[in-house]
């Protein structure tokens, strides 16, 4: 009987459909680097969310390993290269967390737009500040999208039925696509001259990471205000700390953070920055997919060798 470790936390159903799908399973999370080394060699599956980091020195101990299962999108936790060259397969859940992630950016918006974290303080303190908190509509207002995939397709469409208009950079969305999310195709630079609101959606790659530095924040339209649920390798924290100085960028949104968890920001304290510890796929639902869904994916492979999201 193959054998599976879930080593972050997943919803218990995964743990149902591994036992129904004839997989041994156990379930330790919160284990040390040194621990889960200790114990890989005894597995032939390793479900992850993002806490546990797949190294090539974890990979070397996984003797039996044929399969990593990621419940969720990224897999920047995960030694891709290192796991490929063992021949062991990388599975993620490209899908189930798409809705929540997106509207997490879309409650970032409007969080930055109402200044509804700094207002929701001050009320609670007793201030009563209610002229300090003048926001501003977002009908009518242009958002502009980095990446419309599953996640970026999504706020486009939620944005839309909010009466903005939206403008989006991605290369590999066709015209078809575009006209049917009713989005406005253009470069980056167009983007960042023309958005009120940005909104980050792409991984972080050799050609994104650092993307948000003082150049394009040049670029940008005075008074943007930029929402990030992708990844916090996109932004330089200290540009976007010396454009929000000036107001050169209104507020930013940061749900990630270059290294995580994030203890320690440039951008910690700042009235104009509103952050959350990485919630953007952290809804009920959207766990449940994405474990029922890699779950599904790791049964299928290792009881009947079908790849799938690999
Ligand atoms: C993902 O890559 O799926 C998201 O960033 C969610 C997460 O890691 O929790």
């Amino acid at each position: 009987m193959p054998k599976v470790l879930i080593s972050d936390s997943l919803s218990s159903q995964a743990v149902d459909i591994f036992r129904a799908r004839g997989v041994e399973v156990d379930v330790k999370t919160g284990l040390k680097p040194d621990e889960i080394k200790a114990i890989i060699g005894d597995y032939d599956g390793l479900a992850i969310r993002s806490s546990t980091k797949v190294t090539a020195d974890l990979l070397a101990a996984a003797t039996n390993l044929k399969v990593i299962g990621r419940a969720g999108i990224g897999v920047d936790n995960v030694d891709v290269p290192a796991a490929t060259a063992r021949g062991v397969v990388v599975m993620n859940t490209p899908f189930g967390n798409s809705i929540t992630t997106a509207e997490h950016a879309l409650a970032l918006m409007m969080a930055l737009a109402r200044q509804i974290p700094e207002a929701n303080a001050s009320t609670h303190a007793g201030k009563w500040e209610k002229s300090k908190f003048m926001g501003v509509e977002l009908a009518g207002k242009t958002l502009g999208i980095v990446g419309c995939g599953n996640i970026g397709g999504i706020v486009a469409d939620r944005a839309r039925g909010l009466k903005m208009k939206v403008i989006a950079h991605d290369p590999y969305l066709s015209p078809e696509r575009a006209d049917d999310l009713g989005v406005e195709r253009v470069d980056l630079d167009t983007l960042y001259a023309r958005a009120d609101f940005i909104t980050l959606h792409v991984p972080a790659t050799e050609h994104t990471r650092g993307m948000i530095n003082a150049g394009n924040l040049a670029k940008m339209k005075r008074g943007v205000r930029l929402i990030n649920c992708a990844r916090g390798a996109l932004v330089v924290d200290a540009d976007l700390k010396a454009a929000l100085r000036p107001g050169q960028v209104a507020a930013a949104a940061l749900d990630v953070f270059a290294v995580e968890p994030a203890k320690d920001s440039a951008l910690f304290g700042m009235p104009q920055v509103v952050a959350t510890p990485h919630l953007g796929a952290s809804t009920v639902e959207a766990q449940e997919k994405v474990a029922l869904q890699v779950a599904e994916q790791m049964a299928d492979f290792l009881t009947t060798g079908a790849v799938v999201n690999a």
